[in-house]
């Protein structure tokens, strides 16, 4: 296979840089786009934003990743989640079809009967969950791809992501709580950007697959095994109990995809 053109949505987000890395590593050719940078900074939800940056940037695949990815902001703001997470996606998906992979999320799942593999249906408990959960189907109404996200960790020098908030965290001694009772599988979004770049150019590739890190944790225990393996101060942070109606106590993802890495592994470059 010859290098092909992917465009990173939302390339100036904390998965974005990872994915564009992803792409050169992988030894094809990165064009990127977000609000704030890339090779053509644009608010994707203005009229005829899309079909401008397609025409100019001229990709073989796309990596959707833009996204209202805040809980808040979408409860705050319904139509502008469903604007920016399920529209905006749509608008690929028409163009694209199976040559575009949209990001989406453990979070379409309602937590009360995780495992979840990839024939489980959505039941979305947040707005964000549902914004995700109706643009999986428009993107696979229009034949595009989907890949459901844990929750991801990684460096990032904005703070973003869950080990980098907690190194924020530490570095301001900021006290911080952390759920004891919501579990997920978190990866490294280094190994989240690879698969996704290796799924996006396979033309056979699957419609919706999952990338579940390595082990089920909640936030308290990857704090704990954060500090643990770079000698951080636990003390740091406290262990508290979720009663937010709107997040899933267990979002645990199943998938044909294993992780090659420990989950400490992954920590260690965290
Ligand atoms: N991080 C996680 O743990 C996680 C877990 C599951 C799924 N996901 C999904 O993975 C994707 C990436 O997540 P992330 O953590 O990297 O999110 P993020 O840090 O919030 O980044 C979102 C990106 O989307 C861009 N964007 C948003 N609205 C836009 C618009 N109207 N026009 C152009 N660009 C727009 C933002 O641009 P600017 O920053 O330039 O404004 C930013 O680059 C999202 O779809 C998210 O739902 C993430």
């Amino acid at each position: 296979m010859g290098a092909l053109r992917i465009l990173v949505t939302g390339s100036e987000g904390f998965l974005g840089s990872y994915a564009a890395a992803a792409v050169t590593a992988a030894g094809h050719e990165v064009v990127k786009t977000s609000r704030s940078g890339g090779d053509a900074a644009v608010d994707l939800i203005a009229p005829g934003m899309v079909a401008a940056v397609v025409e100019g940037l001229r990709p073989d695949l796309v990596i959707h990743l833009a996204a209202l990815s805040r809980m808040s902001a979408c409860e705050r703001d319904r139509p502008a989640a469903a604007r920016a997470n399920a529209w905006l996606s749509e608008q690929f998906a028409r163009r694209f079809g199976a040559r575009l992979l949209m990001a989406s999320t453990d979070l379409v799942f309602d937590g009360r009967s995780a495992p979840y593999d990839e024939d489980a249906a959505p039941s979305p408990l947040s707005v964000y969950g549902a914004t995700k959960a109706e643009a999986e189907e428009r993107v696979r109404g229009h034949g595009g791809r989907v890949v459901r996200l844990p929750l991801l960790f990684g460096p990032d020098d904005r703070g973003r992501g869950a080990t980098a908030a907690l190194r924020r965290a530490l570095s301001a001694q900021a006290p911080m709580g952390l759920f004891t009772n919501e579990y997920r599988t978190p990866l490294h979004a280094a190994d989240a950007a690879a698969a996704m770049v290796a799924a996006v150019v396979d033309p056979d590739g699957p419609n919706v697959f999952h990338l579940p890190g390595p082990e089920r944790v909640s936030r308290w225990e990857l704090a704990q095994r954060l500090c643990a393996g770079h000698g951080l101060p636990i003390d740091a942070f406290e262990p508290v109990e979720c009663h937010d109606p709107l997040r899933p106590r267990d979002v645990s993802l199943l998938g044909g995809w294993r992780a090659e890495r420990s989950l400490d592994a992954m920590l260690l470059e965290s």
